[in-house]
């Protein structure tokens, strides 16, 4: 038999990932958090950022402490950068292998996380298909450790939202007066919901959401975001340009859903598609992609592309991320 455990979608997970002081104890979500807290993050950000070929930049502002990587779901990018982020950080870092762990057997997800508190695990780093599960942990932890989403379902991707609009501001310097278009499958993207409320906060000039209508996402969900459905004019003028890939994994019937030559030619990003954008608008996807199908593999390379660069900013987000909460274990 296998346990039975239900997590619910809506926790309250602003309130939840503060401490009583204001500062950072879990990253849940980017929603709720106010911009001076968004901005030193990037700032924090920036000091972990070196060129490529220098040794990457190294602290030891967690050694001592333990982290372990809780992967659910496949992930190349935010699995390696927090194992990477970690080790620079000075942590000891676990990667737990899913295929083998005890929740195969039945275990529950409390049972293998205070496992791992026993093993004096500090911070648990969390990618799970299920809404609700890292909020679920972290009201079931010991006080001392934190809990960082690394991929909630469609919920919330917010260490993603932080690269996101780290790279922005690298290029544009601002987010006052900037027209940002994210592309794709909307409904079913957490990359794009934490991108959406990391730039309200942040105060972008106008965001724009474009997607099939089967893909869009409710009207009231985002109600300071545009929701279009015409590429070309949800292109017009863009400073920055997000493709995100149909999120297969989460779509149980692909009624309405474009086939790939027909997304392509109506939702694809290319460089034709681009010429509606600004002369200098970025272009960028959170990978996985699938070239040809939501961008042209063309674009993907290209100077506009600012998707390696993305990649880059992950591992600088992350040690920025779990610097942050190892300095709120300091009292503990
Ligand atoms: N962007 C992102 O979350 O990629 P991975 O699935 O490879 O971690």
């Amino acid at each position: 038999m296998h346990a039975i455990e239900t997590f619910p979608r809506q926790d309250n997970q602003a309130s939840l990932q503060l401490n009583a002081d204001g500062s950072l104890r879990h990253l849940l979500t980017l929603e709720g958090l106010d911009r001076a807290l968004l901005v030193d993050l990037l700032d924090d950000s920036e000091r972990f950022l070196s060129p490529m070929g220098e040794i990457p930049v190294r602290s030891q502002a967690l050694a001592g402490r333990t982290i372990a990587n809780l992967f659910f779901e496949p992930s190349t990018r935010t699995r390696a950068s927090f194992d990477l982020a970690g080790k620079r950080l000075g942590a000891d870092v676990l990667n737990l292998d899913v295929n083998t762990s005890s929740r195969k057997k039945g275990e529950s997800i409390l049972d293998m996380i205070y496992t791992l508190q026993a093993m004096h695990v500090d911070i648990m780093v969390v990618r799970d298909a299920s809404a609700g599960v890292p909020a679920y942990i972290a009201r079931h932890v010991n006080d001392h450790v934190s809990i960082l989403n690394a991929g909630e379902s469609d919920v919330s991707h917010p260490t993603q939202g932080l690269l996101d609009l780290l790279t922005i501001r690298q290029h544009k310097g601002r987010f006052d007066g900037l027209v940002v278009a994210i592309v794709g499958d909307i409904v079913h993207s957490r990359v794009a919901r934490s991108a959406a409320h990391g730039l309200h906060t942040l105060g972008v000039g106008e965001l724009r959401l474009i997607s099939p209508p089967a893909l869009a996402p409710d009207p009231g969900e985002m109600p300071f975001a545009m929701i279009m459905d015409n590429l070309h004019d949800g292109l017009r003028d863009a400073d920055v340009v997000m493709a995100l890939r149909i999120q297969r994994e989460r779509i149980g019937n692909l009624d309405g859903i474009p086939g790939i030559d027909e997304y392509f030619a109506n939702y694809g990003i290319s460089h034709a598609r681009m010429k509606a954008a600004r002369s200098d608008a970025i272009v960028m996807h959170p990978g996985p992609m699938n070239r040809g199908i939501e961008i042209e593999s063309a674009l993907a390379d290209s100077p506009a592309s600012v998707i390696t660069q993305q990649v880059t900013n992950g591992v600088a987000v992350r040690m920025a991320v779990l610097e942050r909460v190892g300095k709120s274990m300091e009292g503990h």
